[in-house]
């Protein structure tokens, strides 16, 4: 497992992931949509970065109710504080293993979109969610799903770069991908210990059509605000990303690259019931 930091953000990765976080964005609607939120509901968006989802929940959806995004990115959360636009919305430097600042059971919704599989305490942040989520709240989040990163087409294509004569000896590929990733089971296992009866689970599949392999490896690294590579020897960076972008630009049709991804959809609910993983009518 690689060491996440937090300390590699930068203006510019932060207002990158602003602009090209199409794939991110999209899978976070459809995660809101599921949720049902309401105009008058009170939702905390956990790990909500530049506040891009926010926006678009305040303006389409939730336009008479109370938003707190939190993010531990200051650059992340000064973007999301200047477009902010709306009264009823406030975004804090916070992280989901401490939400002390939030009142018990006065949350609707909580929403963690692409955020999971970066969370380091996953058993603390659950706790502090079904704590501040109302009976009957949802928690909904999208994660990469663990058990198919391999088929991943980024891990795919940097995992064939570092494997390669001129990389293999210097990089330990157990150390390079920074990730706390977990696998379907995994999450309806740590729903069970937090007391979250799990609604629903999917794992989709993401096909996307990007336009070329820098704009692939700028989206990496501004999504992983600086982690992707780091775990790579600093008198190597340079060259494996240009090795990837080189492979990724190798597979190109006429439309772009073809990139495609796993990500888990789970919704989870905090009832007053057992402590069981299904809601109690499916687990009688
Ligand atoms: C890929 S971005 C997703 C941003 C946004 N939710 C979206 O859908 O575009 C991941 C975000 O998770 C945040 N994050 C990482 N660890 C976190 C934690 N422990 N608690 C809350 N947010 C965290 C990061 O700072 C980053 O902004």
């Amino acid at each position: 497992m690689s060491t996440i930091v937090f300390n590699l953000d930068t203006p510019s990765l932060a207002k990158t992931y602003d602009e090209i976080s199409d794939s991110q964005y999209e899978r976070g609607q459809l995660l809101i949509n599921r949720l049902g939120v309401m105009a008058t509901s009170t939702v905390l968006d956990i790990g909500s970065g530049t506040g891009r989802l926010g926006r678009w929940l305040l303006a389409d959806r939730l336009t008479n109710g109370v938003f707190i995004g939190i993010d531990p990115l200051p650059e992340r959360v000064k973007i999301a504080d200047e477009k902010n636009t709306s009264s009823n919305a406030t975004y804090k430097i916070a992280r989901a293993e401490d939400l002390g600042f939030i009142q018990d059971s006065s949350i609707d919704f909580v929403y963690l979109s692409a955020v999971y599989h970066w969370i380091a305490d996953k058993p603390k942040a659950l706790k502090e969610i079904r704590r501040v989520l109302k009976v009957g709240g949802k928690v909904g989040l999208t994660t990469g799903a663990k058990e198919l990163a391999e088929k991943q087409t980024n891990r795919r294509i940097l995992k064939k770069v570092l494997t390669s004569e001129k990389y293999a000896d210097r990089i330990d590929l157990a150390n390079i991908f920074p990730s706390n990733r977990v696998t379907a089971t995994q999450l309806v296992e740590q729903f069970i210990e937090a007391n979250l009866a799990l609604s629903s689970l999917e794992i989709i599949r993401n096909d996307r059509i990007q336009p070329n392999g820098a704009f692939i490896a700028d989206h990496m690294e501004s999504s992983t605000f600086g982690n992707y590579l780091n775990n790579v020897p600093a008198d190597l960076r340079s060259d494996v990303r240009k090795d990837f972008v080189a492979e990724l630009d190798k597979t190109a049709t006429q439309e772009g690259i073809k990139v495609t991804g796993f990500t888990i959809l789970a919704i989870a609910e905090k009832s007053n019931q057992c402590k069981c993983g299904l809601k109690k009518e499916n687990n009688a």
